[in-house]
């Protein structure tokens, strides 16, 4: 009985961890649907099986009990032929429902639309601690937001760069594991409304495992292809003579922005419209973008610890001057559609 408050509490506490872009409970698409019914399959047999077996429990409890006076032992039974067949078989035939629906599902999700024409194809590689989107139809490689249009079946090939992590948008579909190349994943999934569903790392990868997120963009087939255009349009680099070469010797040896730069970090293209930079801090649509991005600047160890980034500052002997500038030119540097 103690531990009765403790228990309410525990189930308020985990009811606020309900967010709305953030819920299988809350299917956005043909996948989650399909797994939001598998759960509502098993919690409607397990309720079922529940009732039937207190109920069973709660008559024998009554119907036997000893009564006043009684002092002999009731009639003793063992064994019954038919109640022991009856149940094996119920719950072997529950089982049999799961499983065949569970594998159904399994496989449906698991299906390879790579080659199928009308599917929008995106290879998505895990990093520590952040994603890469790459759309090879289009030439296009973002990092963070994955932009897909709706009503359309997105096909994945899903691998990690470095150790195993876990993709997943628990409106749109369920895990997919990212292995090291040569174990490629395929996986699928469609968002039937627009709308922004929010994706987590969900393979325990390191210190930032839990910082590890993205954002999903669902958007008409129009935007997105005007989404794709403006990626491929050329990016202005930083006016400021200085600013730009700094920006072109430190950060673009990593990083790429528009045709420039390198592979190995997160793709800057757009970065300035981005949903959310370093994974968490929100960006834009309150003006804080440029803060934002200057408090990764300045210490990115502090933001998402065990990352990657060198320290500006310490490491690549940037100025409080030149940090301020990088920070504007990023936070302003938006695609044309945005
Ligand atoms: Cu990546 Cu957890």
């Amino acid at each position: 009985k103690r531990l009765l408050p403790l228990f309410a509490g525990l189930v308020l506490l985990l009811s606020a961890c309900g967010r709305e872009d953030l819920s299988a409970l809350r299917p956005q698409g043909p996948v989650a649907q399909g797994q939001f019914d598998l759960m509502k399959l098993s919690i409607a047999i397990m309720i079922v099986v529940l009732l039937i077996v207190f109920g069973i429990a709660a008559y024998v409890w009554v119907r036997f009990r000893r009564r006043p006076g009684q002092t002999d032992i009731p009639e003793q039974v063992e064994g019954n032929f038919k109640l022991e067949v009856l149940w094996t078989v119920i719950p072997l035939v529950l089982v049999l429902i799961l499983g065949v629906a569970t594998v159904q599902k399994v496989f449906s999700y698991g299906e390879n639309y790579w080659n199928d024409k009308n599917a929008v194809k995106v290879k998505v590689t895990s990093h520590q601690f952040w994603w890469e989107f790459n759309y090879p139809d289009y030439g296009v490689t973002t990092a963070q937001d994955l932009v897909i249009p709706t009503g359309k079946k997105i096909a994945f090939q899903l691998k990690t760069a470095d150790v195993l992590h876990s993709f997943w948008v628990p409106s749109l579909a369920g895990k997919t594991d990212t292995n090291p190349e040569g174990a490629i994943n395929n996986a699928w999934f469609t968002a039937d409304k627009e709308g922004v569903y929010l994706g987590k790392c969900a393979e325990l990868c390191g210190q930032s495992h839990g910082l590890m997120e993205f954002k999903v963009k669902a958007v008409s087939q129009a935007s997105f292809d005007s989404w794709v255009k403006a990626m491929k349009e050329p990016v202005a680099m930083p006016e400021d003579k200085a600013t730009a070469e700094v920006f072109k010797n430190q950060c673009l040896t990593c990083h790429a922005i528009g045709s420039e730069g390198g592979p190995s970090a997160p793709n800057l293209t757009g970065i300035g419209g981005r949903e959310s930079v370093a994974s968490i801090l929100i960006n834009g649509t309150d003006g804080t973008a440029k803060e934002n991005l200057k408090t990764w600047l300045e210490d990115p160890q502090a933001v998402k610890p065990g990352n990657k980034m060198p320290n500006p500052k310490k490491d690549l002997k940037l100025t409080d001057e030149q940090i301020d500038a990088i920070a504007d030119y990023l936070a302003n540097s938006k695609l044309k559609t945005q």
